[in-house]
């Protein structure tokens, strides 16, 4: 365990987007996610645009874990009912441990704004030390996803590394 409760954590954002990688579409929801989450303290460490694509996706979780073992990914986009996307069975081939209240906090809060939050299937879950999440796509919905669960990714983050302190607060 190298971070204390205190320290300062490191993030990914995988944004998943046809469009978005072919520079046929602006990436507002990577920049969103990237102001929430560096507000919050963690430093970012890698950002990058990948198509839908399983392979690609899945190869990009592996190399940031293992590699630049970077402690919270979030993904963003491909978590839908369109057959193209594959964020969820992507990021579910990676993990060892599935974290299912996490995305059944952001799926719960997020029915509150809109019925169409149903359709969202992301997972979180774990690989080594590091914690990944699928948010959806659009620029609001990564938003509000995010917004429900960011104020326990640090103490989650702290957990998964063999964090011993007391859970209370
Ligand atoms: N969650 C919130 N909070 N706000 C939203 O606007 N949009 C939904 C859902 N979750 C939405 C949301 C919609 S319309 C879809 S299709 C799914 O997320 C999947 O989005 P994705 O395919 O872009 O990942």
């Amino acid at each position: 365990m190298t971070n204390s409760q205190s320290g300062t954590y490191t993030c990914g954002i995988l944004t998943i987007s046809d469009k978005g990688s072919r520079g046929e579409r602006q990436d507002t929801s990577g920049e969103q996610l990237k102001s929430q989450l560096t507000g919050a303290g963690f430093s970012l460490a890698a950002y990058l645009i990948v198509p839908d694509e399983q392979q690609v996706i899945s190869t990009t979780l592996r190399q940031w874990v293992d590699q630049k073992k970077i402690d919270l990914i979030i993904t963003t986009g491909g978590t839908g009912v369109s057959p193209s996307d594959v964020t969820p069975e992507a990021t579910r081939a990676v993990i060892t441990r599935e974290v299912p209240g996490i995305s059944e906090a952001m799926r719960q809060a997020s029915l509150l704004i809109t019925p169409r939050a149903i359709l969202s299937r992301g997972i979180a879950g774990i690989r080594e030390e590091s914690l990944i999440i699928n948010l959806p796509g659009s620029e609001k919905a990564a938003r509000e996803n995010l917004e429900t669960v960011l104020s326990a990714l640090r103490h989650a983050v702290y957990k998964i590394k063999g964090g011993l302190a007391d859970c209370g607060g």
